[in-house]
């Protein structure tokens, strides 16, 4: 579903037309902030609020299925959380992999596709094994597909998708002439769906963090004080309530896409 490369007039085509119209987000992301400051407003220590923030995944997660958003990407641990003290560090590792083995059954049940996207090159042994067979048991599930950002960066997504399509004009695959926005996103996480409708922020501060660049360029963005742990089903609607709201663009003018949306 790239639209980047097309002229205006491929622009009115159905693949707009569909967009515009739609209420429900086929593709939600959400930057999970606010772990942290949710535990200790409380007195407790911040992995607790991590542990709490896991039960907010899940009522994410079955949100999401009951709205009918085709994929939801939930940021986990960004490429620059390893600069955090190395307690709450191997806390967040020891954490991803418990609830990875805990959760894995029912979301295999409720036909849930999972998708870890980043560079899991930097776990450990264990952890990256169980990722690979937490991705493989549920690879045919037809339902929602659940992304977790895992040591992801935007900007590393970039470059891994661009040294592979280097590596293709070096073994004379291609030409550099080639390398193309259509081609680039091939090669990105997530490339085979659809672009990002929806982005939302917790925690109150309004910045993307490194969370997907590429993936979000036309993203609505909404920014919600609610820290992750007190997240639910009411914040998500509430998110999914203002999307359905914003008149989305594309470059267009606003009386060119009131006429998309009118037609049939
Ligand atoms: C988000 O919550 C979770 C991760 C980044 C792993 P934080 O841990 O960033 O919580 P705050 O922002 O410090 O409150
Ligand atoms: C973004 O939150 C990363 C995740 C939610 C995993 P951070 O708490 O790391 O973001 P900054 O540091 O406030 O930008
Ligand atoms: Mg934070």
């Amino acid at each position: 579903m790239s639209i980047g490369s097309q002229s205006s007039a491929e622009l009115a085509n159905h693949a707009l037309t569909e967009l515009v119209k739609q209420s429900i987000p086929q593709h939600v992301a959400i930057i999970m902030d606010g772990n942290g400051r949710w535990a200790q407003a409380q007195g407790k220590p911040r992995v607790m609020g991590h542990k709490a923030g896991v039960k907010a995944v899940r009522r994410a997660v079955s949100s999401a299925r009951e709205m009918g958003v085709g994929s939801l990407t939930l940021f986990a641990f960004s490429s620059e959380n390893w600069r955090r003290p190395d307690k709450e560090v191997s806390l967040l590792m020891e954490l991803f992999f418990t609830v990875l083995q805990r959760e894995l059954k029912l979301l295999h049940k409720n036909g849930v596709r999972l998708n870890i996207i980043g560079d899991i090159s930097r776990f450990s042994a264990r952890l990256q094994k169980q990722i690979a067979s937490a991705m493989e048991k549920t690879a045919d599930n037809d339902g929602l597909i659940l992304n977790v950002a895992a040591n992801y960066g935007g900007r590393w997504d970039i470059i891994q998708a661009a040294q592979t399509l280097v590596k293709q004009v070096e073994a004379g695959e291609i030409d550099s002439s080639q390398i193309t926005e259509e081609r680039l996103s091939q090669h990105l996480s997530m490339q085979n769906q659809p672009e990002v409708d929806l982005m939302i922020r917790t925690g109150g501060d309004y910045r993307i963090s490194n969370f997907i660049l590429w993936q979000a360029a036309y993203a609505e963005l909404v920014f919600t004080d609610v820290l992750w742990p007190d997240f639910d089903e009411s914040t998500f609607k509430d998110a999914v309530d203002v999307f359905a709201t914003r008149q989305r663009r594309f470059g267009l003018t606003g009386s060119q896409i009131e006429t998309l949306q009118a037609e049939e």
